[in-house]
């Protein structure tokens, strides 16, 4: 099925990304201080490291999220949801159930590991699989939502329809994802492209007409792109803050090479094509 769509290449090429063993490494080595988020971090304070800054994302997301049902738990599902550290704040912060539908597979499987350790392993379901293309009997969500995860599809308006057929009547759509200004000419991102193996990148207009398409309410789609040039900044002085100390289990031309692809995204961040936004989607109650 994704094939026939052309999603399969696209899913193919993030599962090489995510299930290297060096990014994984690199990931646990310099995002991690307790729990892994690998999305854009909020950097509203001076000093704000890497992990203190994408938890306040977490929670400028979670501050839309409706009441809960009186009668049980608000059910949550995460599109492309990494190591799970935003599933496990919904239900440890505000006990959540949470289903996460994520490709990479060593993700998975340090997220379901992580969650059993925690007792939290009957509140988070872990499904692997294509945000583009859902289960059929994956049921329907008060909350889709996701982090940072849908610059990797390509085919939006395939995986709007997927959201639009798993949230609930009056569900909510929230997610955060990296942008591309209206008019940035296309070899302005093509190194960015290249390092993600992207087909493109979205415009925050363009969410919102894929929105719109739906029937659905725009309740925010905020610009908030200060904060992706801040985050890659403060990824680049982590990384050489602790080179030294990284080269004890990290191949110096690796860590080059790492350094060199932020670098990429500084300056597109920096020259404004690079841009990072937040959305809040309101399917109608009928
Ligand atoms: C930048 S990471 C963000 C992870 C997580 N949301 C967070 O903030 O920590 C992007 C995630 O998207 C997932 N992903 C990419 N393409 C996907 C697809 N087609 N279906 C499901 N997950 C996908 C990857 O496995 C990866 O975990």
């Amino acid at each position: 099925m994704s094939d026939e769509a052309g999603t399969g290449n696209s899913v193919a090429r993030a599962r090489s990304h995510y299930d290297r063993d060096l990014t994984d490494r690199f990931y646990h080595a310099v995002w991690a201080e307790d729990d892994l988020l690998i999305g854009v971090g909020l950097f509203e304070r001076p000093g704000d490291s890497l992990q203190t800054a994408c938890r306040r994302t977490v929670r400028r997301l979670m501050d839309r999220l409706p009441d809960a049902p009186q009668n049980r738990a608000l059910s949550v599902l995460d599109l492309g949801g990494g190591y799970g550290a935003s599933a496990r704040m919904l239900v440890q912060e505000r006990r959540c159930r949470v289903v996460c539908v994520n490709l990479g597979a060593l993700q998975n499987r340090a997220h379901r590991s992580r969650n059993a350790a925690l007792g939290l392993a009957d509140r988070i379901t872990v499904v692997d699989g294509d945000f583009q293309d859902l289960p059929e009997d994956l049921g329907s969500f008060d909350v889709v939502w996701s982090q940072d995860s849908f610059v990797h599809a390509s085919d939006r308006p395939r995986l709007f329809a997927e959201m639009d057929r798993v949230a609930g009547p009056g569900g909510h759509i929230l997610f955060t994802d990296l942008l591309r200004q209206p008019d940035c000419p296309e070899e302005a991102l093509a190194h960015v492209h290249a390092r993600l193996g992207l087909s493109d990148i979205a415009t925050l207009q363009g969410y919102c007409e894929l929105a719109r398409d739906r029937q659905w309410t725009v309740a925010e789609a905020v610009d908030l792109s200060d904060h992706i040039l801040a985050h890659y900044r403060c990824l680049r002085a982590t990384l050489d803050s602790r080179w030294a100390e990284l080269l004890e289990t990290f191949r110096a031309d690796d860590l080059s090479r790492i350094g060199q692809g932020i670098d990429v995204w500084i300056a597109a961040a920096a020259q404004g094509h690079l841009r990072w936004g937040l959305f809040h989607f309101e399917k109608p109650c009928r």
